[in-house]
């Protein structure tokens, strides 16, 4: 559920119109509704009620400020993969015991940074990085928490780009060789080994994969605990998937992938860690965008938008559908007719839907892109010298502009030119 709704015969973010914010801020531009990003939040927290947990926000999903503080004033920890993110968490206020540290490419100054600002826990994808990890805190004079990313070789069944569970995946290491990775880790100083780690994809939109990942972990768990290890924390990834379209069958529920992990895992007695990203940022944000043209081709008609590929990657990149819907309701059983819906980009990719049902549009009506709000923004590029667009953040009956627009003149004087020009 979200709160993008039509009322009025318009669509609105909560209880802000939509046309209100394309008059000030122009088109096109993300909007997120903090009562959605809340309400999936606190879904994931509610499902792990009654266990010692910590959902920590993917923040790769969409890391604005104000989406960060949003989340973390409701008592969210954060997953971050870069140095960047780290210091974004930590500008938004999130304290260092909140952050935990995924991702196969760790730099030695990414570790130090962290060790420095203070860290939850790393989590460790291979025996390179434990030795720079180790040989770093060992020089800082303090010890790293880590878990080690256990790579279970389970089909997580979504889009092979966002699959990362195989063991032809470069993520983690084979759980088979655990025992021996686990060894090396206690035997090094400057580590402390806390627990486990698992992400085996996103978009997963069945709950089997999980359970045949948590059982490997929870049969690990015994297993290290046998072998003098004290695994006490379980960082179960994220992954779980939303309805891009309205009209497919629905992933499962928070409260059901928290039941699954309670059954599976629930009695380890550990402390549980998630890292959703997608659910809770999918739904909580849009992009709205406006015809430029429609234009008449060969046996098929275009709706010429003025966001492109460049600002909402998604269906280019992965074939990615999203529901998209005139912000004008149209009138009940209005006429449809099928349109490509494409940007302005000059590549064929640039397209976002082929031969979708629409109402008929003209140039001038502004349409929204539903379930925009994860890895829309922050996978945006000024591709073709296209500004980034802005975000709007809305809450009840207020907005405000999280990320302002560039203006042309920022965009190109941050080029800078050799002397010899
Ligand atoms: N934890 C780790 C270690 C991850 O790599 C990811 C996502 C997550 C958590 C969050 O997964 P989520 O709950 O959002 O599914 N750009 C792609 C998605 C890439 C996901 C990468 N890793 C897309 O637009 O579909």
């Amino acid at each position: 559920m979200d709160h993008f709704l039509y009322r009025d015969g318009s669509l609105y973010a909560e209880d802000v119109p939509l046309t209100e914010i394309a008059a000030e801020v122009g088109t096109p531009f993300y909007v997120y509704s903090t009562a959605t990003l809340l309400r999936h939040f606190r879904l994931f927290d509610e499902a792990l009620e009654g266990t010692d947990h910590l959902v920590c926000y993917a923040m790769k999903a969409a890391s604005n400020q104000a989406i960060l503080k949003t989340l973390a004033q409701a008592g969210a920890g954060m997953d971050v993969v870069s140095e960047g993110e780290y210091l974004r968490a930590k500008a938004a206020g999130v304290p260092g015991e909140r952050i935990v540290f995924s991702g196969v490419g760790k730099t030695g100054h990414e570790i130090r940074t962290a060790l420095t600002g203070g860290i939850r826990q790393f989590n460790i994808e291979s025996e390179p990085e434990m030795q720079v990890i180790s040989a770093i805190a060992s020089e800082l004079g303090v010890i790293a928490p880590i878990t080690i990313r256990v790579n279970p070789d389970v089909d997580a069944k979504t889009h092979a780009k966002i699959a990362t569970g195989k063991s032809e995946n470069k993520f983690g290491i084979p759980i088979a060789r655990a025992s021996e990775v686990y060894a090396l880790a206690a035997s090094l100083p400057g580590l402390e080994v806390i627990g486990i780690d698992v992400h085996i994809g996103s978009q997963l939109t069945e709950l089997e994969p999980f359970e045949l990942v948590y059982k490997k972990v929870a049969e690990l768990t015994e297993q290290l605990r046998s072998e003098g290890h004290n695994i006490r924390r379980l960082d179960l990834g994220g992954g779980l998937g939303i309805p891009y379209a309205r009209s497919n069958d629905a992933p499962p529920l928070p409260v059901e992938y928290g039941a699954l992990i309670k059954r599976t895992v629930g009695h380890l007695g550990c402390e549980i860690e998630i890292e959703p990203g997608r659910l809770i940022a999918g739904n909580a944000g849009l992009m709205v965008s406006k015809v430029i043209y429609v234009k008449s081709g060969e046996g098929r008609d275009f709706l010429i938008l003025d966001g492109a590929m460049n600002d909402l990657i998604r269906p280019a990149m992965y074939e990615a559908h999203h529901d998209i819907v005139p912000v004008i309701e149209p009138a009940p059983g209005a006429e449809q007719q099928p349109y490509d819906i494409v940007g302005p980009v000059c590549e064929s990719g640039d397209t976002f839907a082929k031969q979708r049902n629409m109402p008929k549009l003209t140039a001038g009506d502004l349409v929204a892109f539903r379930s925009a709000g994860a890895y829309g923004a922050v996978m945006s590029s000024e591709y073709n010298t296209r500004p980034l667009i802005p975000e709007v953040l809305v809450h009840q009956d207020q907005f405000a502009v999280i990320r302002p627009r560039p203006t042309f003149d920022e965009m190109i004087n941050r080029d800078t030119i050799p002397e010899w020009l």
